[in-house]
C-alpha cells in the first residue's frame, strides 16, 4: 500500500477520536502492556475468540481507559522484576474498577506483590516448555486436562500468596503457576497462554472471558463491516481522497468508502515506475470490475530522474518517499481545484502501526530501515485524516476484505514495500534494471501460483544483483546479471524463515528465468532467515 512512508505517523497516538470499528457501546477487554514481547499476541488471541480488545500502556490514565467501556483487564508479561526500582505498577483503577483481572507472568507477579503476597527470585529460571498440573478445575481451567504443556519465561516466582487467594495449578519450578482470588475476581498465570506452544492456551483465555468475566462475543467481521460503513457515512460530508496501491489495506479502505460514500471517493493510484510487471493496469482493471474508478498518475519519469545514480538504500528510500509525497500533494491540489470540497484523506493505517508508534515514543529502538520509524505525511496537506483500519490486525483486514467482497487476488496479495522494486535492485535504479527484474519476478510469482505455493509463503520476490558472472549458453560465453530469489514464511514480517520450496520447483523457475529473461544467466536462492537478515535486501 502507499501509506507506507507516513503510516507510522504519531498523529493522536494517545487515544484518537476516530475509533474505527469501536463504538462507545462496545465493551472492551483492556490489555495493559508491561513490555512483554508477546503482548500483541494476547490481543490477537482475544480478538480471534470474538471479543473486542485494545492494548494500552500500563500507565494509561483512567480517563482514557474509561472511554473504552472496559469489561475486563489482562495484564501482560514484561521484562521487569517487581522489586526493581521504578518497576511498572498496576494502576489503582484496575483494583477499584471491580472488573475481572487476569495477570500473565509479570502481570501475575505484580498482582501478588501489590495485593500483599511475596515474589522472589526463582532458584531455577524457567524458559520454554513446562508441565502444568492443574489442582483445581475452576474458572480459567474449566474443561482442560489435569496435565498439559505450557510455555514459561520467567526468573521470579510467587512464594507467598496474598490473603484470599488459592493455588489452582503448579509446575515443577513454580509452586504457584496459576492462582485465583476466592471471590473469583483475580486470576494469575505464570505461563503464557497466548503463545501457540501453550496447550489449551486459547481455552484458558476463552474461559477467562466467558466463565470468569461472563462476557459474550462482540467482535464479528460482519457487524464490523456494517459498523465501519455506517460510521464513515455519518462522518464524511465532503470528498475524500485515498492513496490506493492495490495492496490489501488500501483496497479494503477503498471498498469501505465505496460502500459508504460512493460518489465522494477519489482513489489516486501513483505509478512510480517501480511496481511489479503490469501492476498498474491490473489494479485499475480489478477496481473497475468492482465499480470503482481510479484516478491514475504516471509519475515514473520523475521517480527515475530523482533516483539517477543513487546507490545507497536509505538515500533511495528518502528520495522515493519525498517524490511520492510531492506527486501526491500536487495531484491532490489539482483535484481539489476540480472538485472543490475535498476534505478528507483516507489511509490504511493498521493497529500494529499505531501500537508501534506508541511504543516507539517510550523506547528508543535501533534504526534498521527508515520505513520502521518514518515521519508523517506532510502537515501541509489540508485534509482531515480518516483511518478506518487503525484498530485492526492484518488478518482482520483480510477477513473484512472478504466480507466486503474483495477478490482473493487482492486479499491474499503478498506485501509489497513502499519503495517498490528500487529496494530490490541493488545499486543504481534504471528503467532497464526494473524491466529485467519485473520479468524475472513475474515468472517466479506466476510459477508459485501454478504450483499452489503462493499462499503458503508470506512474501516471494526476485532481486537483481549488481554483479555479472560468466555463463555458457549454446556455444557462447555469456557475462550477465544474477537474479536472487527470496521467499519467506512469517506471521507478521517482524521475524521470518526462508521458505523451503521444493527443489524441482526452484529448478523449474531458474530455468525459465535464464531462458526467458534477457541479461540474466544465473539464479540463486536466498536461504537466510530474519534475523539476522531482513526480508528485503535493502
Ligand atoms: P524487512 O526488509 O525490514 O521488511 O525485513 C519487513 C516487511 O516490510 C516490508 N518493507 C517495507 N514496507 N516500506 C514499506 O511499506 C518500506 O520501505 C519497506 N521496506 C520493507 C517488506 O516488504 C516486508 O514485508
Amino acid at each position: 500500500m502507499i501509506t507506507f512512508w507516513y503510516k507510522r505517523n504519531n498523529e493522536n497516538s494517545k487515544l484518537p477520536k476516530n475509533r474505527g470499528g469501536k463504538t462507545m457501546e462496545r465493551k472492551t477487554v483492556v490489555v495493559l502492556d508491561f513490555g512483554s514481547q508477546y503482548t500483541q499476541l494476547i490481543l490477537r488471541r482475544v480478538r480471534e475468540l470474538g471479543f473486542y480488545a485494545e492494548l494500552l500502556p500500563y500507565d494509561e490514565p483512567w480517563e482514557n481507559v474509561q472511554k473504552l467501556s472496559p469489561s475486563a483487564f489482562i495484564l501482560s508479561g514484561g521484562p521487569a522484576s517487581v522489586y526493581d526500582e521504578n518497576s511498572p505498577k498496576i494502576p489503582s483503577y484496575v483494583f477499584e474498577s471491580n472488573l475481572p483481572v487476569l495477570g500473565i507472568c509479570y502481570g501475575l507477579q505484580a498482582l501478588v506483590h501489590q495485593l500483599g503476597g511475596r515474589v522472589e527470585k526463582s532458584p531455577h529460571r524457567e524458559f520454554g516448555p513446562a508441565q502444568l498440573e492443574v489442582v483445581k478445575h475452576i474458572g480459567i481451567f474449566e474443561g482442560v486436562p489435569n496435565k498439559f504443556t505450557v510455555w514459561m519465561s520467567h526468573s521470579d516466582r510467587v512464594e507467598i500468596l496474598p490473603d484470599g487467594f488459592e493455588v489452582i495449578a503448579r509446575s515443577e519450578n513454580s509452586p504457584y503457576a496459576a492462582i485465583r482470588s476466592l471471590d473469583n475476581k483475580y486470576y494469575g498465570v505464570q505461563f503464557h497462554p497466548e503463545v501457540v506452544h501453550t496447550q489449551h492456551g486459547k481455552d484458558i483465555l476463552r474461559n477467562f472471558l466467558t466463565v470468569v468475566a461472563k462476557l459474550s462475543p462482540n467482535w464479528l467481521m460482519k457487524n464490523l463491516a456494517e459498523e465501519l460503513i455506517n460510521e464513515l457515512r455519518k462522518k464524511i460530508d465532503g470528498k475524500v481522497i485515498l492513496g490506493l496501491s492495490g495492496g490489501v489495506d488500501s483496497s479494503v479502505v477503498a471498498m469501505l468508502l465505496h460502500k459508504a460514500v460512493p460518489d465522494k471517493l477519489i482513489p489516486i493510484f501513483v505509478d512510480t515506475g517501480l511496481l511489479r510487471k503490469n501492476e498498474g493496469q491490473e489494479v485499475v482493471k480489478q477496481f473497475e470490475n468492482l465499480g470503482i474508478k481510479i484516478y491514475c498518475v504516471d509519475a515514473s519519469d520523475r521517480f527515475f530522474k530523482a533516483l539517477e545514480g543513487i546507490e545507497d538504500p536509505e538515500e533511495k528510500r528518502k528520495i522515493i518517499g519525498h517524490t511520492f509525497i510531492d506527486v501526491f500533494y500536487e495531484e491532490a491540489m489539482k483535484l481539489k481545484q476540480q472538485h472543490g470540497d475535498i476534505q478528507y484523506l483516507a489511509q490504511g493505517t493498521l493497529y500494529p502501526d499505531v501500537i508501534e508508534s506508541k511504543v516507539a515514543e517510550r523506547k528508543a529502538g535501533a534504526k534498521i530501515k527508515t520505513h520502521h520509524n518514518v515521519g508523517g505525511l506532510p502537515e501541509k496537506l489540508p485534509f482531515k485524516i480518516i483511518e478506518p483500519l487503525r484498530y485492526l490486525f492484518k488478518d482482520e483486514v483480510r477477513a473484512l476484505g472478504k466480507e466486503l467482497g474483495l477478490p482473493e487476488s487482492i486479499i491474499y496479495r503478498h506485501p509489497f514495500p513502499g519503495p517498490g522494486l528500487a529496494v530490490r535492485i541493488i545499486g543504481a535504479v534504471t528503467r532497464e534494471a526494473v524491466s529485467i527484474l519485473q520479468e524475472a519476478d513475474a515468472i517466479f510469482i506466476e510459477e508459485l501460483k501454478k504450483w499452489d505455493l503462493y499462499n503458503k509463503v508470506w512474501q516471494a520476490f526476485a532481486v537483481l544483483l549488481p554483479v555479472k558472472t560468466v555463463g555458457v549458453m549454446g556455444d557462447y560465453r555469456t557475462y550477465e546479471n544474477v537474479i536472487a530469489l527470496r521467499a519467506v514464511t512469517s506471521e507478521d514480517g517482524m521475524t521470518a524463515d526462508w521458505a523451503k520450496l521444493p527443489h524441482e520447483f526452484l529448478n523449474h523457475v531458474a530455468k525459465r528465468i535464464v531462458n526467458e529473461v534477457r541479461g540474466v544467466n544465473r539464479v540463486v536462492y536466498d536461504i537466510t532467515s530474519k534475523p539476522p537478515a531482513t526480508i528485503e535486501w535493502e
